[in-house]
């Protein structure tokens, strides 16, 4: 595995795979990595010639009393996961080189990012959207490949490639969880013993409002009711979000039809959890 950490080197090798009729796959990560991100580079080693994995912790969308200086880092560990994976080069740039003096090009995308996590973090999705586009130009990925724990992330890049017409597929992959349910998450390591059980509420809530959809319920009034009461089981959670929205727009919904997607923010502590879950009506 190569490192590369000069973002002209990571074009230029792009551009030789390019040329040569390689399928470079990109999958874009902060690091600190875990079985879930593990399982998209698993994907993109099946389905890619040259498999890249950034690891940049990206300080634009870090809102100002967020966690960035905190965030957890490992990149010797990382370096061994990523090569045992067969990852062909592990793109780690500084900061300073990705947005040097007189740095200022921003992409926003609107309407997607303005509810759910982009509410309590008004500068998040402009930064991602920004530094993934950044990534898209110096990888230069037929595949990128996203989680869907992140899922407004997801549609959000998503919306990006579409509305800028971007020659590239975005692949969406399921959330990876530990054996008792919880999402997997860098942040996890935050929590103490206690509230590493009172996070479970996510996952109870989450497949609550499954089985009810699954058994017939559509009202968003009732499935919410069930969330709430399942989030609020410890007195120590503080709800940010729970909405029921359309997979694809992430608009609200009242009525469930077909299916939607459960969105869920809390914060356990001094940490902030969020996980989703696909609600399908059973079509027996
Ligand atoms: P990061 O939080 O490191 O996540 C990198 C990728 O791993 C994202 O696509 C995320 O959705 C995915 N991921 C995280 N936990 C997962 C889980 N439990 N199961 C499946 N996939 C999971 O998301 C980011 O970094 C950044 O915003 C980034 C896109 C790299 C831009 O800076």
């Amino acid at each position: 595995m190569e490192i590369i950490r000069n973002p002209q080197d990571m074009q230029d090798q792009a551009l030789k795979w390019r040329a040569a009729g390689q399928r470079i796959v990109l999958v874009p990560t902060m690091g600190f990595f875990h079985q879930g991100h593990l399982s998209l580079m698993e994907y993109g080693r099946k389905v890619g010639d040259c498999l890249v994995v950034s690891l940049f912790v990206n300080p634009t969308q870090f809102g100002p009393q967020e966690d960035l200086a905190q965030y957890p880092r490992d990149f010797d560990r990382d370096c061994e996961l990523a090569q045992q994976i067969g990852v062909d080069v592990l793109f780690v740039p500084e900061a300073e080189s990705m947005y040097p003096p007189g740095y200022q090009t921003y992409v926003t995308v609107e309407e997607v990012t303005q509810g759910l996590c982009g509410a309590c973090r008004p500068t998040h999705f402009r930064g991602v959207t920004t530094v993934v586009l950044k990534l898209f130009n110096l990888v230069q990925p037929q595949i990128a490949v996203f989680g869907e724990k992140d899922y407004q992330q997801l549609i959000t890049i998503q919306r990006l490639v579409v509305d800028l017409n971007l020659p590239l597929a975005v692949v969406g992959r399921p959330i990876v969880r530990e054996a008792d349910g919880l999402a997997m998450s860098s942040r996890n390591l935050y929590l103490n013993p206690t509230e590493r059980q009172t996070a479970l509420c996510l996952y109870r809530a989450g497949q609550a409002a499954q089985k009810l959809v699954a058994g017939g319920e559509v009202a968003r009034e009732r499935i919410m009711a069930v969330v709430q009461q399942l989030l609020n089981h410890s007195p120590e959670t503080i709800i940010d979000y729970m909405a029921l929205v359309d997979p694809s727009t992430l608009a609200e919904i009242d009525t469930v039809r077909g299916a939607a997607r459960l969105a869920l923010a809390v914060r356990i502590g001094q940490t902030r959890l969020i996980d989703n879950f696909l609600l399908e009506e059973s079509r027996s």
